[in-house]
């Protein structure tokens, strides 16, 4: 039996992620059931309030944000799992009382010594808790496990990353660090690997013999709101590329795994971003496109360009649109493309796989100058998650025509749809000691690799910026980049 008694502490406990999507979680997690019997949630910010003050915050977030509508007896068991610790963890002579802290909660709660430690704080305070954790001997204590929760981005580049990983690993082992992708934690992006390895169907022709390209296809349409000064050290290449889009394209692209044990899933994600070629300038030169909003309308509502927003210099360079074709040079993939394109204050919002398989001759029912659509298949992340197959059917209508036929498994009931958030299965996990949903170092470092030599690539070329209206669907050289190989993207 799993032991997953423990106490949560979170770093960052007044802070926005706290607030919209680990309280809401938790509180999920204890309706349906997954929340251990011996559970405490010990909350650390700066700000002077009391535990009921804090509570009522949390309940009010809990109100607004849950999927779920609040059962009063739900929330009073949680909110009674509830503390508030007023700490500025820049203090290293806080750690020990905060120990002596929790050491007391495990006897009333009988927590037995077990900690998660939640950094929902700024990266830059990642290396300083980690530290104070360590030197008040909290990072390792016998008989228990501590287990640490790194939150995105994960360093600025390779070199940084490989900075924090250093230090991280100083205090505590590979398995003891759970890098939060959030994406792994949804639904559809977990059902890639069963809708691959369970159908023989589509394993069978998953390779280049009978796949033409793959798309991915992250759009949003909000534009950087709040969030500008993050967004500015960030941009779409830091923000999505480097960490959710090479998780996916990874989930896509694998090898049967041997097992279903974490490491030899991760294992095959890895040789994916290992097989990705020619990540060189002239490469780039071709097969790159960064863009970056200026105003336009979002459903009719005229917004402001990505240079007008706050905290934004009025000269920003930076992308908050990239599309890039990329080549998995092995023996299933050699051949067939894969372009990958996200950005903010586009004409749609959702996130998309679209597999197009290849073309029939252009005989029999196609040979009188029907035009043939490809099949194709969608899987859907959001907003409704699901599988859409386009396949041809005899038009049923006329006499010798023939019509794309859509199955599409989207769940549009909202009851349906109602699918368990990603923070409640990644905190599920933590608990469990399953980081097969989490990223490890080596694929972080494989994928700061590829995002460095775009980033570098980007940062020494001069695109002249804004190049898309808010409400389109990106710069025009996205469509070109497609065009030229004489395809087109699927916006389904
Ligand atoms: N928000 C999201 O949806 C989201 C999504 C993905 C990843 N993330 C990542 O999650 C992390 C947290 O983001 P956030 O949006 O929640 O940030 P935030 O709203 O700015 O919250 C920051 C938290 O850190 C606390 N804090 C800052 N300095 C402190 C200090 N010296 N001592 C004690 N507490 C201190 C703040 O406490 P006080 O307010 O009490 O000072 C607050 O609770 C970041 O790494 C972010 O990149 C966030």
């Amino acid at each position: 039996m799993i032991d997953m008694s423990a106490i949560l502490v979170i770093f960052g406990g007044t802070g926005d992620l706290t607030h919209r999507k680990l309280m809401p979680a938790l509180y999920n997690m204890l309706l349906d059931g997954i929340v251990p019997e011996h559970f405490r949630v010990v909350s650390i910010g700066r700000r002077d309030k009391t535990v009921d003050e804090y509570r009522n915050e949390i309940r009010a977030s809990i109100d607004r944000y849950s999927r779920n509508k609040v059962d009063e007896n739900i929330w009073s068991k949680l909110c009674g799992m509830i503390s508030y610790y007023r700490f500025d963890f820049r203090d290293f002579e806080g750690y020990p009382k905060l120990k002596a802290y929790l050491d007391n909660l495990d006897k009333e709660a009988d927590t037995k010594g077990n900690r998660i430690y939640y950094m929902a704080v700024a990266p830059e305070y990642f290396e300083t808790i980690v530290h104070g954790l360590h030197i008040a001997g909290m990072a390792r204590q016998e008989g228990s496990w501590s287990r640490l929760v790194i939150e995105k981005p994960f360093g600025k580049d390779l070199k940084t990353a490989r900075h924090l990983n250093q230090k991280l690993l100083e205090v505590f082992d590979e398995k003891s660090i759970y890098r939060i992708d959030h994406y792994l934690g949804k639904e559809m992006i977990q059902n890639i690997m069963v809708l691959r390895f369970t159908n023989s169907i589509f394993e069978s022709i998953w390779n280049n013999k009978f796949i033409d390209n793959i798309q991915i296809s992250l759009t949003e349409k909000l534009g950087v709101g709040t969030r500008g000064n993050y967004y500015e050290n960030s941009g779409a290449m830091r923000d999505m590329v480097q960490s959710h889009i090479m998780q996916i394209l990874s989930l896509v692209a694998m090898e049967p795994p041997v097992n279903l044990k974490t490491d030899s899933i991760r294992t095959e994600k890895l040789k994916v971003l290992e097989a990705i070629e020619d990540i060189t300038p002239e490469f780039l030169r071709e097969n790159v496109v960064f863009g970056q909003y200026g105003r336009g309308f979002i459903d009719g509502v005229p917004v402001v360009g990505y240079r007008e927003e706050a905290n934004i210099p009025k000269d920003s360079n930076t992308e908050t649109f990239v599309a890039l074709k990329l080549h998995i040079n092995n023996f299933r993939w050699a051949g067939t493309p894969f372009y990958i394109r996200t950005g903010k204050r586009l004409g749609t919002y959702g996130a998309e796989i679209v597999i197009q398989f290849k073309d029939l001759p252009n005989i029999l029912y196609f040979s009188d100058g029907h035009i043939q659509e490809p099949n194709l298949l969608v899987i859907r992340i959001q907003p409704n998650v699901g599988v859409f197959f386009q396949f041809n059917t005899k038009d049923f209508t006329s006499h010798h025509g023939i019509v794309p036929t859509k199955m599409d498994t989207s769940y549009e009931n909202p009851s349906q749809g109602n699918t368990p958030e990603a923070y409640e299965r990644l905190i599920y996990d933590i608990l469990r000691g399953d980081s097969t949903l989490f990223s490890r170092w080596d694929e972080v470092e494989a994928s700061w690799t590829i995002a460095d030599r775009i980033i570098k690539y980007r940062e020494q070329g001069n695109v002249k910026f804004p190049n898309y209206d808010a409400g389109s669907m990106g710069p025009v050289r996205s469509f070109e980049l497609l065009a030229r190989d004489g395809r087109k993207w699927w916006n389904i």
